[in-house]
């Protein structure tokens, strides 16, 4: 369960140029709930995904997941709960060029501790059978600069979920993407979303809003549906 209350963020706090982007965002998102999140430019849609993801902090209010709150914890704590309970699809896709689709999901499963890590042959197995589930297994060998947009979507997902996390946050995941390939990646979540993973999508496309069990409107800072 992820639950936010009063979430205020602001930009460059304590300079001339300080900007309150969020102004007391309250919300719950319950474990297995697909959720989309929807507003105009600017709304601050990434700003609370990257709250979310634990990659950006936060001036006041409290987030807990699963009851832990992540304002109170260290930044060696919050990097744990961020490989082991979270999974980010990056805008851009945010993939290493030059590295393999293999090598761009063996990235999250090299870099876990603890008992989370695997032997280095069973982590390749992991990070095939994370591109198996993407439908990207036979494209594991290629460079990613090779592969088409719907392509490096699926290795980003693949790359996401790679530490089996239980929560899946994308940001505008089809952006770039045609209808045809949108609806590809959406089964994609859709299957996630059936193994009882939590997911947010912020996205400005009705047609990927519509196949999310609830939507969440941001305007100017504030949900406002
Ligand atoms: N690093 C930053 N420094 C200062 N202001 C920022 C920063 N990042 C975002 N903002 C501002 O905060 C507001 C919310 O930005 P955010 O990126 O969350 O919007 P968004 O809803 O994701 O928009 P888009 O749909 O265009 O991606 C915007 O007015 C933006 O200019
Ligand atoms: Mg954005």
């Amino acid at each position: 369960m992820i639950c936010l209350k009063n979430i205020v963020k602001t930009y460059n706090k304590g300079k001339s140029n300080a900007y309150e982007a969020l102004h007391g965002i309250s919300m719950e998102i319950k474990d297995g709930e697909m959720t989309a999140v929807i507003g105009t430019s600017g709304a601050g849609k990434s700003t609370l995904l990257h709250i979310l993801a634990c990659i950006d902090g936060y001036d006041s209010g409290e987030y807990t997941i699963d009851g832990e709150e992540v304002g109170r914890i260290s930044e060696k704590q919050m990097a744990q709960v961020r490989n082991e309970k979270i999974g980010m699809v990056m805008q851009d896709f945010a993939l290493v060029d030059g590295f393999t689709a293999l090598d761009n999901v063996l990235i999250p499963l090299d870099f876990a501790g603890g008992k989370q890590r695997l032997r280095k042959k069973e982590r390749r197995e992991k990070a095939l059978k994370m591109l198996d589930m993407v439908g990207m297994k036979e494209f594991a060998g290629k460079p990613v600069n090779n592969l088409s947009g719907g392509q490096k979507q699926r290795v980003a997902i693949a790359r996401a979920i790679a530490n089996d996390p239980s929560i899946i946050l994308a940001d505008e995941p089809t952006g770039a993407l045609d209808s045809a390939t949108t609806e590809e990646i959406m089964k994609v979540f859709r299957d996630l979303n059936e193994q009882g993973r939590t997911i947010v999508i912020v996205t400005h496309d009705p047609a990927v809003a519509e196949q999310c069990g609830r939507v969440i409107r941001i305007e100017d800072g504030r949900i406002v549906e």
